[in-house]
């Protein structure tokens, strides 16, 4: 006769669409009854979605005849609040758990990165650029996104992850409007103007606030590599959180190999403040690629350039921080149209001013 175990055991590669943990670490299979070779049992769902709760009834039911099952009869219910943050809390163990094998019991030479080291195994050969910044407000995802779309337009294969995980804007940015969808138990990223994307804003609720902290992070993120199907990509673009905190660090100890790009505004206090990130990824010995300088000025309709946020921040930072100023972006929202079929709000238009210095850049960042 079937045991629970062994039912258990084959759903176990099944994982929920937004916890992204497997059904049975979650406890989402619950209420198992075996009577001879019937099984009956509850499966809990994070999401409301008829395909998905289709998609999970054939999975499991699949999994469960797999080992012995004849009969398979499925109840589902929707997750509760306290069965949500009985899974939050989940992942939070889980995400120490990992932090900690994750952790080198002997000093290594890079004793710094060592946490991370197998997080990308499956990147060979990717590029990894992470966009850093001092603070927040300065247009760090404006950049990433904007940098990764004139890659894509170049030819390039590009990846964009939104790393911000508290602060997501790149779906919004981008006027993506829809959910990914999971074939095999892997998200499938968005495609959005070339660039595959992924975003935490995908996974939680009419934008509610993610209330997860610290370790959960380090899972999430990794879930973001190892279970996505990114298929073949050159660049991988990561909009960090900004600052220094240790969500950051975080991710910076995540990508060891990851090169960065560091965003500021042409003040010197906020150049002096985006010095921090600088020195951060010295510190975990990601190679600073260069500098980007977003609002550097305003140009009038004369072709006047006004320095509204002061001037010089960008070329004193590279100065500082032994690298190159890449670019100087001026002020001014893309010329996009809701009405348009592409619409989105942050991305400039090939042929625009701005469009073609983000094109510069892009080829400098190939050249690099
Ligand atoms: N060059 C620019 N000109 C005008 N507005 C900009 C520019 N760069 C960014 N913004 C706007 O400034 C705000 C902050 O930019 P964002 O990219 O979200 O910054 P961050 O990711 O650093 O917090 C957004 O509303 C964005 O549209
Ligand atoms: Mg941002």
């Amino acid at each position: 006769m079937v045991t629970k175990e062994q039912l258990l055991d084959a759903v176990r590669s099944i994982h929920d669409q937004e916890f992204l943990l497997d059904l049975v670490e979650l406890h989402f299979i619950r209420d198992m009854v075996i009577k001879e070779e019937h099984v009956a049992a509850t499966v809990l769902l994070s999401n409301e979605s008829e395909d998905y709760r289709t998609t999970l009834e054939n999975q499991i039911t699949a999994a469960f005849q797999k080992v012995g099952a004849q009969e398979v009869h499925l109840r589902f219910r929707g997750v509760s609040e306290f069965d949500r943050n009985e899974a939050s809390r989940k992942i939070q163990e889980a995400a120490s758990a990992q932090k900690q094998a994750d952790t080198p019991k002997e000093p290594t030479d890079h004793p710094v990165n060592a946490p991370a080291r197998n997080i990308l195994d499956a990147a060979e050969g990717v590029q990894f650029i992470a966009i850093a910044s001092g603070k927040g407000g300065v247009g760090k995802s404006t950049v990433t996104v904007n940098l990764a779309v004139a890659l894509a337009r170049l030819g390039k294969k590009v990846g964009l992850i939104d790393a911000d995980i508290y602060g997501f804007s790149v779906p919004d940015m981008m006027g993506i409007d829809h959910k990914p969808e999971l074939i095999d138990n892997k998200i499938v990223p968005i495609e959005r103007f070339g660039v595959k994307v992924i975003s935490m804003g995908f996974f939680v609720e009419d934008n509610t606030p993610v209330i997860w902290r610290g370790p959960m992070l380090g899972k999430m993120l990794r879930n973001f590599f190892q279970e996505v199907t990114w298929g073949d990509v050159e660049y991988v673009l990561l909009d960090l959180p900004p600052g220094t905190g240790d969500v950051a660090l975080d991710v910076h100890q995540m990508i060891p190999q990851s090169k960065e790009i560091i965003v500021t505004t042409p003040h010197a206090t906020a150049a002096f403040v985006a010095a921090r990130a600088g020195a951060m990824a010295i510190h975990t010995e990601h190679e600073i690629i260069g500098i980007v300088e977003n609002m550097s000025y305003y140009k009038d309709s004369s072709g006047e350039k006004a320095y509204v946020f002061g001037r010089g921040g960008g070329g004193k930072l590279a100065e500082e921080l032994h690298t190159e100023l890449l670019a100087q972006i001026p002020l001014g929202a893309p010329d996009n149209h809701p009405a348009e079929s592409d619409y989105s709000p942050s991305v400039y238009k090939a042929e625009s001013e701005t469009g073609n210095l983000y094109k510069e850049l892009a080829l400098k960042v190939i050249n690099k």
